[in-house]
């Protein structure tokens, strides 16, 4: 069994070796990502793949501390990151009460808080608190509303220059690590170059400290669309439906259950 990366372990990898980091939602499927995934992310995105919502902003603190908790226990010996959802982090006072319940009612290792530099105090705050705090910059699902649709930074000087003080920033705030998405390939690679911490990257080009991928879209079990950062590894939905219809067919059939099936 490999051993647990501690926040030390991973901010040591910066430049030596690339992090992995997977989401997972239950304790099945993160028990089978454990031994290869450095962290464990519970992704808000559990909202769209799991909850079949059309964006992440309805999932509650509540869904997110039970997810988080099943994924622990499928992934004892995992660094496990919990999203913080929309709209539970917009002050100081909030922020660190529910991420205190977070730490509180699950193991986890971490929270993730989508934002800039706008969201600096909120995180210096929690990290002043004992909570380790991943920021989230870039692209960010939880805005998708207030910027009318998922706008990806760093084609234009200014969301460049916002993308590069927001990281910043939230390495200043004592952030132990950074998730940053949907950026060009130039400006993830200038960020890792720019911060002491880790980068993991998720549409941000190849040179991030490391990669993150929702596993319903790696595994190619989502199908209502396929954003153009994602490969897919495996095409689950066409395994899982031909082993559903093979099984309907043999119920239908009387092959199953067999002899070897039957308690005697
Ligand atoms: O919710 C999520 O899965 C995420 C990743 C896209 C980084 O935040």
């Amino acid at each position: 069994m490999r051993k647990k990366e501690t926040i030390s372990s991973l901010q040591g990898a910066k430049g030596k070796r690339k992090l992995t980091m997977i989401t997972a939602y239950d304790a099945l499927f993160a028990s089978l990502f454990a031994e290869e995934a450095d962290m464990i992310l519970v992704g808000d995105s559990l909202n769209m793949s799991f909850g079949g919502k059309a964006d992440t902003l309805s999932v509650t603190l509540e869904q997110m501390i039970y997810h988080t908790g099943a994924v622990c226990n499928g992934a004892p010996q995992t660094f496990v990151v919990c999203d913080m959802p929309f709209g539970s982090t917009n002050s100081e006072e909030e922020a660190l009460a529910n991420a205190t319940r977070v730490f509180q009612q699950t193991p986890a290792d971490a929270v993730k808080i989508e934002g800039g530099a706008e969201r600096a105090d909120i995180v210096r705050r929690l990290v002043h608190n004992g909570i380790a705090v991943m920021g989230h910059v870039g692209l960010l699902p939880q805005s998708v509303r207030g910027e009318g649709g998922y706008r990806v930074k760093g084609r234009d000087e200014k969301s460049f220059q916002k993308v590069l003080e927001d990281a910043a920033a939230i390495e200043d705030a004592g952030a132990f690590s950074i998730v940053i998405e949907g950026v060009t390939p130039e400006l993830g690679a200038l960020v890792t170059q720019e911060l002491s911490i880790p980068v993991i990257g998720i549409g941000a080009g190849a040179q991030t400290d490391g990669q993150v991928l929702v596993w319903s879209d790696m595994l190619g079990f989502f199908e209502a669309f396929k954003p153009k950062f994602v490969k897919q590894y495996l095409n689950g939905a066409r395994l899982v439906k031909e082993a559903v219809s093979q099984y309907a067919e043999e119920v239908r059939q009387g092959i199953f259950p067999a002899e070897e099936h039957c308690y005697r």
